[in-house]
């Protein structure tokens, strides 16, 4: 079964067996099977955070659970449950049409509503630990259905114990935020959102010129996987202990920064474009010529080998100028 069409990098894989899974009894019945379990497992969700470097010899599992529902819980506050299989994107444009606050940031996040727990989604100041309640999720070992509150998710900055301990062990059913229906708290303290704002000509904004203006930003720097295959940064903004900046920041000192207690994050984008990569193609693959930190099949024929090597070109390059280890934030396959 091809994959091409499953990840967002568009790179041509197969899988031995591939089914869509579109309710929770049809996913234990797939886990009861003894011939299933005879098979390495994947779950996919909406495939934009996934580099598939060679063919899976096993099962992939794609998770279409959809439904939305909401819970009035006083004048100013509603939860929304989403099921895993929601694309990310419409289910804050539902949120937004129903004028509920605290999504607005994250508009045009590529991928589905039960992967974004995993590496808590975050941009423009908004991480979905903000408005994040809880998850409802299927433990592969006891099929049993169990709910992770807020502190068992162990969010932190692309981080969720979901990467960690929990790592294969679980499959997130749908997810639970509480949004505001009133007196919205806007977040416009990123610069980039200040200025879209301004062009926008808006000065007071609501919830909806938020995500406009967040979704003029992205469409006007990140490339659509849609037209152009990639899966969003390829690489996480590393922290580096106060004194290694210091050392740094003596040789580079217009070096962006960013501190956070004793550590200083550094955007890779930054660094990566230092090292001469920004818009650098090499075979089908290249660093995005507007956002360096996104790695783009730019013919379309990219191998995910290829997207792989490249990517280590880059870490190679970094360390040796920077002494800085840049860590990929997309899941290998
Ligand atoms: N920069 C460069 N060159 C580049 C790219 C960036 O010098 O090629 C510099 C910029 O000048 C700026 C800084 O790096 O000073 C930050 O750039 P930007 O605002 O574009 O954000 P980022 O740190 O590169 C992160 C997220 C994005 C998210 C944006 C906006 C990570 C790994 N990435 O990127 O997330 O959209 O912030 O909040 O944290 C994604 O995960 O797929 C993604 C796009």
């Amino acid at each position: 079964y091809s994959l091409k069409k499953q990840n967002t990098f568009g790179v041509d894989v197969s899988a031995k067996y591939f089914a869509e899974v579109t309710s929770l009894d049809e996913l234990t019945q797939i886990l009861r099977n003894t011939s299933v379990q005879k098979f390495k497992l994947l779950f996919l969700g909406g495939g934009s955070n996934v580099l598939f470097t060679q063919d899976f010899e096993g099962v992939v599992l794609q998770l279409n659970l959809k439904g939305i529902s909401e819970k009035i819980l006083n004048e100013d506050e509603v939860l929304v449950t989403s099921k895993a299989g929601e694309n990310w994107h419409e289910f804050v444009q539902f949120c937004l049409g129903q004028n509920y606050g605290g999504l607005e940031n994250l508009s045009l996040i590529p991928g589905n509503v039960g992967t974004s727990p995993m590496q808590n989604i975050g941009a423009y100041g908004t991480e979905i630990k903000d408005t994040f309640v809880s998850c409802k999720v299927l433990n592969l070992e006891t099929l049993v259905v169990e709910e992770f509150n807020h502190e068992k998710c162990d969010f932190g900055y692309r981080e969720s114990i979901f990467k960690r301990e929990g790592k294969g062990k679980y499959v997130i059913l749908e997810v639970t935020f509480k949004l505001t229906r009133k007196d919205h708290l806007i977040k416009t303290e990123y610069g980039a959102i200040q200025s879209e704002l301004k062009n926008l000509g808006v000065e007071n904004p609501t919830i909806q010129e938020v995500s406009k203006a967040v979704i003029n930003i992205r469409q006007s720097k990140l490339p659509d996987p849609k037209v152009i295959g990639n899966a969003g940064s390829f690489f996480k903004n590393p922290s580096i202990p106060m004194e290694q900046f210091l050392e740094v920041q003596k040789r580079y000192p217009e070096m962006p920064h960013y501190p956070n207690g004793n550590l200083v994050k550094v955007p890779a984008g930054w660094l990566i474009e230092q090292c001469g990569w920004k818009g650098k193609q090499i075979g089908n693959v290249a660093s995005h010529e507007l956002q360096s930190l996104v790695i783009v099949n730019k013919t379309g024929l990219a191998s995910g080998k290829e997207v792989f090597d490249f990517s280590t070109m880059i870490i190679e390059s970094v360390k040796e100028k920077f002494g800085i280890e840049l860590e990929r934030e997309v899941n290998i396959i």
